[in-house]
């Protein structure tokens, strides 16, 4: 009963040695991020409610793993996260999101804005370690402003919620199991052409890789002058 209601009084938990105060409801990843201190991960996004799916930001809260993204603060929790045993488990679940799709980054317009790669940097990840599954994924260029590289889907859901909670719309869905999960397009064709995406969408903005892109857009900025070529993700908390 106790742990209840000191759920709902915020006060403080400690991460990593230090102190964190929490507001009403926050989890554990909103009031670290609010802090500016650092919990890697990749489907959460600030503007949005929590996914849960990527678990790159698990945590040990007590001594028990939990996702911090979903995880509510509470007073007193002990809270780690910056451990080489939970970076080393990050580090694998990268290895397994990059050896499950095709990403290339050197040729991909995304390189040095995409969340993926600089999680990896700070991960210290230096190879793919697991055997690359080289799947057949599609290119959809169907749309006049917008284009979609499904080799670099790694199923965050983001684009799904911006395209549900922000733009009113539902352009895309997860569908499929295991192995054959994969990102939908609401249209009739399946094709983003034919559906509702606009390039003022706030989806059209959202992927942390290089799947929805903009069309003529192309490296407007120079490789080398991009978010994480100047700074690493891990010092840009809660930047978008
Ligand atoms: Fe996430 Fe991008 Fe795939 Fe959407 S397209 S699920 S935002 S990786
Ligand atoms: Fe928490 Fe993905 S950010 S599970």
């Amino acid at each position: 009963m106790s742990n209840r209601i000191d759920a709902l009084i915020p006060g403080t938990f400690v991460l990593d040695g230090e102190e964190v105060e929490f507001g009403h409801g926050e989890t554990i990843l909103q009031a670290a991020t609010r802090a500016g201190r650092y919990i890697p991960h990749l489907c959460w996004h600030p503007e949005f409610g929590a996914a849960g799916s990527c678990r790159i930001c698990t945590v040990k809260v007590n001594g028990r793993s939990g996702a911090s993204c979903t995880v509510q603060a509470a007073c007193g929790q002990d809270v780690e996260s910056n451990t080489p045993e939970l970076n080393s488990q990050r580090k694998t679940m990268l290895q397994m999101l990059f050896v499950e799709g095709n990403h290339f980054c050197p040729s991909c317009e995304k390189s040095g804005n995409c969340r993926l790669q600089a999680t990896a940097y700070v991960m210290g990840m230096e190879g793919p370690h697991f055997e690359e599954f080289y799947p057949d994924r599609k290119v959809d260029a169907t749309h006049p402003d917008m284009m979609l590289d499904l080799n670099r889907c790694i199923l965050c859901g983001l684009c799904v919620r911006a395209s549900e909670q922000a733009d009113r719309k539902n352009v895309f869905a997860i569908g499929g199991h295991g192995i054959n999960t994969h990102l939908l397009v609401n249209s009739e064709s399946g094709t983003l052409g034919d559906s509702q995406f606009a390039a003022t969408d706030r989806a059209a903005d959202i992927c942390p890789t290089g799947v929805i892109l903009h069309k003529r857009r192309g490296f407007a900025t120079p490789i080398g002058q991009r978010q994480f070529d100047t700074k690493p993700i891990s010092d840009q908390v809660g930047e978008p």
